[in-house]
């Protein structure tokens, strides 16, 4: 438990780190900048994050001794993906805190749970259903009418594991390929935009949120987020409360983000959570450069039990993602004027990759809300 037995790291302590993508890289950059030292966990040899770490642990999340090693050789535990297993989460907080706690994961990992706790906070979601077989679809589909989104509970990222359905016949064929019991079925939301909410919240409880973010997503993966996001004053308000709510409900330590529908209603827009991400997240990189702190530093200070940094957005920003082999254009990009180029060192460019990213800052003093 936190809160009884606190922590307080100091420069020159280790913070291990589950996972080993470009979140992790990040968020290792961000701890060695404030004198801290990561050792990253991570099954695959080629983990981007590996390189910019003295310490790496490459074995399996459910070999023992490899955890029980790592955790003797760092001080604070954490992770920068939603899907760690229970048993590794299990095995490692005996031994030293893992922050987030981990109860945070069996909330997030599972989209049915996830939007009941939201639900249960009297925060406002798509009307959804538990669907375990075909019939419960059918059911579920006759209770929320079409269009519908169907999902699978677990392990869906980028648009994976979810289909939209538009016409009843089409039930039997879309059930069958989801190749899982386990879904969800929401109905399908015409937002106006898609914003997110990046919020820190410290050991004390404080909670800093960045400015609330726009975010467009291109084959289902996040392509550019732009803050401040185009919203009034009064709905970004209620997005951040929301956010501080969830994180608050949590007893939470750390970056979490929550990702919001903007939906048209005759009394002007509303907001509905579509989904908790317990970790710094894609449409928070941009306060890399365009904020006094970023979201990895924060998350870093808050599982270190350090204060969290007051945020300052330093104008209008746009963070893009390079895709695939867009990441091909990095010399255009390190040419191009006033833009920051962040790459992650990955080999393959796979088709839907994530490989880097750039940032555009548009200075305007009087844009500033803060
Ligand atoms: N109920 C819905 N109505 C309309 N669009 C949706 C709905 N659920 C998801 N989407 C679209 O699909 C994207 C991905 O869905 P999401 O639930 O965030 O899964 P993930 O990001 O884990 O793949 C969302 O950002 C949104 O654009
Ligand atoms: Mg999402």
């Amino acid at each position: 438990m936190t809160s009884l037995n606190p922590v307080k790291l100091r420069p020159g302590d280790t913070i291990g780190i589950l996972g080993g993508g470009q979140l992790g890289r990040m968020l290792a950059l961000a701890a060695a900048r404030l004198g801290l030292r990561c050792n990253v966990y991570s099954p695959d040899p080629d983990s981007p994050a590996f390189d910019v770490v003295q310490r790496a642990t490459c074995a399996e999340y459910a070999d023992v001794a490899a955890l029980e090693l790592f955790a003797s050789e760092v001080d604070v535990i954490t992770y920068e993906f939603e899907n760690v297993p229970s048993g590794t989460a299990m095995i490692l907080a005996a031994r030293r805190p893992v922050l987030p706690d981990p109860a945070v994961l069996q909330t997030t990992q599972d989209r049915l749970a996830e939007k009941d706790f939201v639900r249960r906070l009297g925060i406002a979601t798509a009307d959804y259903a538990d669907v375990s077989s075909l019939e419960t679809l059918q059911q579920a589909v006759a209770r929320l009418g079409l269009p519908a989104v169907l999902k699978t509970r677990r392990f869906g990222y980028d648009g994976k594991g979810q289909s939209i359905i538009r016409d009843a016949d089409s039930l039997e064929a879309l059930w069958s390929e989801l190749g899982t019991n386990s879904a969800i079925l929401e109905k399908f939301i015409p937002f106006e935009r898609e914003i997110s909410v990046v919020a820190a919240r410290g050991a004390d409880g404080r909670v800093e949120c960045f400015d609330v973010t726009e975010n467009e997503h291109r084959d289902h993966i996040l392509k550019t987020s732009r803050a401040p996001a185009r919203i009034s004053d009064e709905l970004a308000a209620q997005a951040r409360t929301i956010a501080t709510t969830i994180a608050d409900a949590f007893d939470y330590v750390g970056v979490l983000a929550v990702e919001m529908f903007v939906v048209p209603g005759p009394s002007g827009p509303s907001l509905m959570v579509n989904e908790i991400a317990p970790r710094v997240h894609n449409s928070g990189h941009w306060t890399l450069d365009g904020a006094s702190v970023s979201q990895f530093e924060q998350h870093i200070r808050a599982i270190a039990g350090w204060p969290l940094a007051p945020v300052h957005r330093h104008g209008e920003v746009a963070m893009t993602n390079l895709i695939g082999n867009e990441i091909d254009d990095y010399g255009a990009w390190l040419a191009k004027p006033g833009v920051t180029v962040h790459l992650y060192g990955k080999g393959i460019a796979r088709e839907g990759r994530k490989m880097g990213h750039i940032t555009e800052v548009k200075t305007r003093s009087r844009s500033q809300k803060r």
